[in-house]
């Protein structure tokens, strides 16, 4: 095929080619650069912006499979979106060939169009693939998206292709026509048709599946439909990260592992350097396959206001400082919080002069990181202990903790990092969890929230809670429920406060140390599952050597399937540079 000016040389005519054909009207085309493992887009033409609504900006450095998504915000591709076609996909950009099928996608504003797709890889001097061209001839899908189930778009395309009526007959019109008798899905073969209905399950039940029988346990063996499937019940952002733990054991075995954690272990682990001087109360976040530590309460209060990173892919890892050309003014009993890309978030904590709610952001992979303040309006009351998170990478969410005067919160304000001005907002619930400190917040399907824990209001005490709560800030007035958990009460997690919580990729949560009352272990590990219709407590034993007997850890996860423990304190001693790993995949 020739390109000439940015356009494909029309007078070639409308000749068809098999299933593909030279149009007659200008082509969108665009540029991948085959080089980084994610094809991002290096060119996108006019065409292309005039037929997908998207501007060049928008778009470029992405990979293209945003057009499988509804909207721009959406986690997910389309339901009606073929599998088959993207495994196909994948497998031709895996194995260098030229690719070429339709599929459906979506303008930037919803509107549904057909897209008979043309991959072309192009070859460097040494035969590797340096870039893709991919050229799109869209046309209109006119399709009902809520009266439609799957899969209708294969059946469809199946019945249209079969007429080779390449003139974008429209949904409509091809399921009103002719051939009643003619049922699309039942022409694809066992095997495509079990990866199609396999690829809409849970990594649970495909492998329940596995074991019905050889057969079907071949069928289950497929890495695009492993994939597929993590990426059902984990989201996309999940499975990308979880990319880099693969590559020794496959999406099958991680899906296992995740799932049943009976590969789980406790590990000590040794780096270089160290975070001094030395602190207690300091926060720390992953940022990528990196543990960054801001802050904290040096000796005789003083409060920190540096920041250290540990970058876990380096061959010797080791703690170094970072060097920033501003830092927010020092504290303890702040959070730290990643937020999308390389971004890093400081709220809030116990300063030289009392207690702060500023905001502050950082951009580790910055040429010179600096520090830069946010001054969101309508901050919520300055605190300390209070715990926070960040929802869909980019809107930071604090809840409770304590004012100057000692009095415990339980309000919650979300920040959208992702507005020019960002301004707070307070989440109006109609009934809040009793005020706390010293609690914490994990997020799990993306956009849900759970409490847990923490030195809570009772009556006119204070005590420490076991008690969970959620959150959905997906719905349009989120508002706190409790968690009611089945089972034996005295299988829960004792009440603590200053313990950590980890999101696992499959959007269960560990809760782990703290401050207990009585003789109960803080080693012990919790698992729930919030998102159960009826959710029960587990307790989770895992070989190795587990941290120190200690409270106030700092806890993240690095990749997907490792859970770094640093610090903690026992009455008389900090461990700072203890870094402990709960391994979750082999
Ligand atoms: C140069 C290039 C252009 C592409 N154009 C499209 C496109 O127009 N529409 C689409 O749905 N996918 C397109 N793709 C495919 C997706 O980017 C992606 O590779 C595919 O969804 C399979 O990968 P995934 O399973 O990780 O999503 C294109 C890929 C490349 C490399």
């Amino acid at each position: 095929m020739k390109l000439i000016g940015g356009k494909l040389d029309e007078d070639e005519g409308l000749q068809e080619h098999g299933f593909f054909y030279y149009p007659v009207r200008p082509t969108s085309f665009v540029v991948s650069d085959a080089l980084d493992p994610d094809f991002p887009l290096i060119y996108v033409n006019s065409v292309f912006e005039a037929a997908t609504g998207y501007r060049a900006d928008e778009v470029l450095g992405r990979n293209c499979r945003f057009l499988q998504f509804r909207d721009p915000h959406a986690q997910r591709r389309h339901p009606l979106v073929d599998p088959m076609v993207v495994f196909e996909i994948r497998r031709c950009l895996e194995d260098g060939i030229e690719f070429q099928g339709e599929l459906l996608n979506f303008r930037k504003d919803g509107t549904p169009l057909v897209n008979v797709l043309k991959l072309v890889p192009i070859h460097g001097d040494d035969g590797s693939m340096t870039h893709i061209i991919g050229i799109q001839l869209f046309s209109e899908a006119n399709i009902d998206l809520n009266s439609v189930s799957y899969p209708v778009f294969k059946q469809q395309c199946y019945h249209r292709s079969s007429h080779h009526d390449v003139n974008a007959t429209t949904y409509e019109e091809s399921s009103k026509s002719d051939d009643s008798d003619f049922c699309g899905i039942l022409q694809l073969s066992d095997e495509v048709l079990a990866h199609n209905i396999l690829s809409r399950l849970t990594p649970r039940d495909v492998a329940s599946m596995a074991s019905v029988c050889t057969r079907m346990c071949e069928l289950t063996k497929n890495e695009h439909l492993r994939k597929m499937v993590c990426q059902n019940a984990w989201g996309r952002e999940v499975t990308v990260k979880l990319e880099l733990s693969i590559k020794l054991s496959g999406w099958g075995r991680l899906a296992r592992e995740l799932t049943t954690l009976e590969a789980a272990t406790w590990r000590k682990m040794t780096v270089a350097g160290r975070v001094e001087p030395s602190r207690c109360n300091f926060s720390a976040c992953a940022v990528g396959n990196r543990l960054v530590l801001f802050g904290g309460e040096g000796i005789n209060m003083q409060p920190m206001d540096d920041t250290f990173v540990l970058n876990l892919e380096a061959a010797n890892p080791e703690w170094r400082r970072v060097k920033v050309s501003a830092s927010p003014p020092g504290r303890w009993g702040h959070t730290l919080s990643w937020l999308n890309g390389s971004w890093l978030v400081v709220f809030g904590g116990c300063g030289q002069r009392g207690l702060l709610n500023d905001v502050f952001v950082l951009d580790l992979d910055a040429q010179q990181p600096t520090w830069r303040e946010i001054t969101g309006e309508g901050p919520p009351l300055p605190r300390s202990w209070h715990s926070s998170c960040t929802v869909d990478g980019s809107k930071l969410v604090v809840s409770g903790g304590c004012t100057d005067a000692g009095v415990l919160l339980s309000d919650t304000f979300l920040l959208d990092l992702t507005k020019e001005k960002p301004a707070w907002r307070e989440i109006p619930s109609s009934w809040s969890p009793p005020s706390r400190l010293g609690h914490t917040m994990s997020v799990y399907g993306r956009t849900k929230i759970l409490m847990f824990g923490g030195l809570a209001k009772s009556g006119s005490l204070r005590l420490r809670s076991c008690d969970a709560y959620t959150m959905d800030l997906d719905e349009d007035d989120p508002e706190w429920r409790q968690v009611a958990t089945s089972g034996f009460p005295s299988i829960g997690p004792p009440p603590r406060l200053d313990h950590v919580a980890v999101s696992l990729p499959c959007g269960r949560i560990i809760i782990f140390g703290g401050s207990i009352a009585g003789l109960h272990s803080p080693s012990q590990l919790f698992l729930l599952d919030p998102a159960e219709e009826k959710p029960g407590w587990r307790i989770l034993s895992v070989p190795g050597q587990p941290p120190k007997f200690a409270w106030g850890h700092s806890t993240c996860v690095v990749g997907g399937t490792r859970v770094l423990v640093l610090g903690g304190r026992t009455g008389e001693e900090w461990n700072l540079n203890e870094l402990h790993e709960l391994r979750l995949a082999s």
